[in-house]
């Protein structure tokens, strides 16, 4: 079996963190969310893997992940440029696959428990495709999957007002070579994508088996801001505390805690857990770091709080307040203007930021 992972896409959502990156290269407790998904599909013994790649910056996917030897895989990059929709994507990855089935892996979707299990289940399998699902409390967000009793799908529709299950589309989907001439019938849809829900859902009407495997775990799809902060609180969850930086006297961790080579916590402060603080930091002095928060590298953040939030890295934050539920991307400052007159918020804000004072 081969594994394609999708990076391209618009990302529209997540501005302005993807003025300077792709989505799939954000990271979640300091890791880029699509090696979560490289390494579900190595896990799953999977070592073929075909990367797609989008308009938005793709050579800093190409940067990270390489030709794929340091993650024990081997890489081959599929360009599909413009983002024409799921289905357009797997679409373009025809040669690449040839007769193997595949499993495609959306690069910004995280699932707990990976995927070997339902790799497994399709590899022995007659089925024609394979969906993974997950139950959602508004599935009118997803595209929403009815089952027979034999766990077989029997209507799948993108979006649906009204929702006829719980059970949602995972961005986890497993195909054989039969889904390419499926791929080229298909016609643009409203928002002028190729549209994955309707390939499968043709394989489905022309007579053929398309499995569904109910995911026991969390699923996150990181489309959106607070999706991303959730995304960061499930990992984090299951952090294993790890030491490699200074902690000065004076100060004190509780929790599950990482701090990496090169980072000083100093004097008064205070890093409650689970949180994740990368290489080259320096924390404090007296300065609180709160529970679900990761520190991207290179950062310094001196006094105040912080909690709930992911700083990319090579931040500054200087300015003494209590920051939660933040998301603040790569080499920006949060200083403090309260010395200077006239005193008040001094903003240098890019396209699509949001901030509440
Ligand atoms: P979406 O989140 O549906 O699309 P998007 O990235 O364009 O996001 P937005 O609506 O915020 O602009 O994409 C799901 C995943 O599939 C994501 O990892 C990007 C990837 N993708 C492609 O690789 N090619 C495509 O043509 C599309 C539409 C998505």
């Amino acid at each position: 079996m081969k594994g394609l992972i999708l990076a391209g896409g618009a990302g529209t959502g997540l501005r302005p963190l993807t003025h300077t990156g792709p989505k799939q290269l954000i990271p979640i407790a300091n890791k880029p969310n699509i090696l979560y998904c490289l390494e579900d599909v190595r896990d799953a013994g999977i070592t073929e893997i075909g990367v797609i790649l989008g308009e938005n910056m793709p050579e800093k996917v190409r940067e990270l992940l390489g030709d794929g030897s340091s993650f024990g895989v081997s890489i081959t990059y599929i360009v599909q440029g413009a983002p024409k929709g799921i289905a357009h994507a797997v679409g373009c990855a025809r040669e690449f696959m040839g007769s193997d089935p595949f499993v495609v892996y959306l690069g910004d979707n995280l699932l707990k428990g990976g995927i070997r299990e339902m790799a497994e289940e399709f590899s022995k399998g007659d089925a024609e495709a394979q969906v993974a699902l997950c139950r959602v409390p508004k599935p009118q967000r997803f595209g929403v999957a009815e089952l027979d009793e034999d766990g077989n799908i029997i209507s799948l529709v993108e979006k649906p007002k009204e929702p006829k299950s719980d059970l949602a589309l995972v961005g986890i989907y497993f195909f054989r070579e039969s889904v390419f001439p499926i791929i080229d019938e298909l016609k643009p849809s409203w928002r002028n994508e190729l549209e994955i829900t309707e390939a499968i859902d043709n394989i489905r009407k022309a007579g053929n088996l398309v499995r569904a495997h109910v995911v026991s775990g969390w699923w996150k799809d990181t489309g959106r801001p607070e999706d991303i902060l959730e995304a960061n609180q499930l990992i984090l969850q299951d952090l294993e505390t790890s030491i490699d930086g200074d902690i000065e006297e004076g100060a004190r961790t509780s929790g599950n805690v990482r701090i990496e080579k090169g980072s000083r916590i100093l004097s008064g402060s205070v890093i409650k857990g689970p949180v994740v603080i990368g290489k080259n930091c320096e924390i404090g002095p007296d300065t609180y770091v709160g529970p679900y928060t990761s520190i991207g590298d290179s950062t310094k953040i001196v006094g105040g709080e912080i909690e709930d939030t992911i700083v990319v890295g090579d931040c500054i934050i200087d300015c003494g307040k209590r920051i939660v539920h933040s998301l603040i991307g790569k080499h920006s400052k949060i200083l403090s203007s309260e010395d200077e007159k006239p005193a008040g918020h001094r903003l240098i804000i890019g396209e699509n930021s949001s901030v509440m004072i």
